[in-house]
C-alpha cells in the first residue's frame, strides 16, 4: 500500500496519510520494521541509555542511524528555556493508558490544538490560546503558548519568579514532552504502539522532588482525570471513523500564523512518516 498517494510537500496542497495506514496489520509491521527499527526511541529514565536529554534516556536499534543530537536538533534548547532545571529533575511517578486507536492517529491528535477549543475548555482556560503556536523543525514540532494565570479551571499554582508558561514538543517519531505551567516539572507522553489500531500511552512525571507536591497533585489530576479523558475519546472515535466506507484521505486546515487553528504540524508527522516508508512502498 502506497502511503504517498495525494501526499504532498506543502501542506496547504497535500493530503492526509490514507485511511488504511491507520488500520492494516501490514502497514503496521513495515512501521515496526522502517520507523521504530531505526530511530531514536524513549528508553525510560533509568538505566544505560544511548544518549540522554535530562532525566530522559534513548535507544536506537540502528547502529547506522543519525547521532542522536541531529535528531534532537534544538529540542534540547528549547525545552531547557521552559524547564532550566531539568538536570535537577527527578522521576516521580508513571500513568498509562491502553488507547484503542492507531499511533499515528493518536500522535496526529496531539499536533494540532484545532481541537482544543472543543475538547478542552479547561485547558484553554490555562493555556492562552491566541498565544499558542505550532513550529515545525527537522524531525520535531513546538507546540507552545503563555499561560493565562496561576489560577484555573485545569488547576492552580502559586506564583513564582519565573515564566510558566506551557511548552510541549513532538520529537519524531512518537514522543511528546510537555512542560505545564507551575514549579518546575517535565512529562512524557509516550504514544507507543501496541498494535495495529491500538496505542498505550505512558506519562512519566518528573519534578524537583520523587513526591508531588499538592500543586503538582492537582496537576496530574487534570492531566489524568480531564486532558487525557477528553483526548482518547477523540482518538477512539476517530479510529472508528477511519473505518467508514466513505472516507480514505482529508486535508489539512493551515492557517500561516501557525497558529492553534492549524494543522500543519500534522502534515510535518505525516511527511516524515512518508521519507520513512519511502525506501520500503
Ligand atoms: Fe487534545
Amino acid at each position: 500500500m502506497s502511503v504517498v498517494a495525494g501526499f504532498h510537500a506543502d501542506p496547504a496542497l497535500s493530503f492526509t496519510l490514507p485511511a488504511r495506514t491507520y488500520t492494516d496489520p501490514a502497514q503496521y509491521q513495515r512501521e515496526r520494521q522502517e520507523i521504530f527499527g531505526r530511530s531514536w526511541l524513549y528508553a525510560g529514565h533509568g538505566g544505560v541509555a544511548r544518549a540522554r536529554l535530562g532525566p530522559l534516556g534513548f535507544a536506537n536499534e540502528d547502529p547506522a542511524a543519525p547521532p542522536f543530537a541531529t535528531v534532537l536538533g534544538d529540542l534540547e534548547r528549547e525545552v531547557r528555556a521552559y524547564c532550566p532545571e531539568l538536570d535537577r529533575l527527578v522521576f516521580s511517578r508513571r500513568v498509562s493508558y491502553e488507547v484503542r486507536g492507531n499511533w499515528k492517529n493518536s500522535v496526529d491528535n496531539f499536533l494540532e490544538c484545532y481541537h482544543c477549543h472543543v475538547a478542552h475548555s479547561d485547558f484553554c482556560d490555562l493555556v492562552d490560546m491566541t498565544t499558542y503556536r505550532s513550529i515545525c523543525h527537522r524531525y520535531y514540532s513546538s507546540h507552545c503558548g503563555r499561560s493565562r494565570g496561576t489560577s484555573s479551571r485545569a488547576y492552580s499554582y502559586a506564583q513564582r519568579d519565573r515564566a510558566t508558561d506551557f511548552g510541549s514538543w513532538f520529537l519524531w517519531p512518537n514522543l511528546c514532552l510537555e512542560v505545564f505551567p507551575g514549579a518546575p516539572n517535565l512529562n512524557t507522553f509516550h504514544h507507543v504502539p501496541t498494535g495495529p489500531e491500538t496505542t498505550r500511552h505512558v506519562f512519566d512525571f518528573f519534578f524537583e522532588n520523587p513526591t508531588p507536591t499538592p500543586e503538582q497533585e492537582s496537576a496530574i489530576r487534570y492531566i489524568d482525570q480531564v486532558l487525557q479523558v477528553e483526548d482518547i475519546a477523540l482518538v477512539e472515535s476517530v479510529q472508528r471513523g477511519l473505518h467508514s466506507l466513505g472516507y480514505n484521505q482529508g486535508r489539512f486546515i493551515v492557517d500561516p500564523g501557525r497558529t492553534d487553528m492549524s494543522e500543519h504540524a500534522v502534515h510535518h508527522f505525516h511527511a516524515l512518516v512518508v521519507a520513512a516508508l519511502a525506501g520500503a512502498d
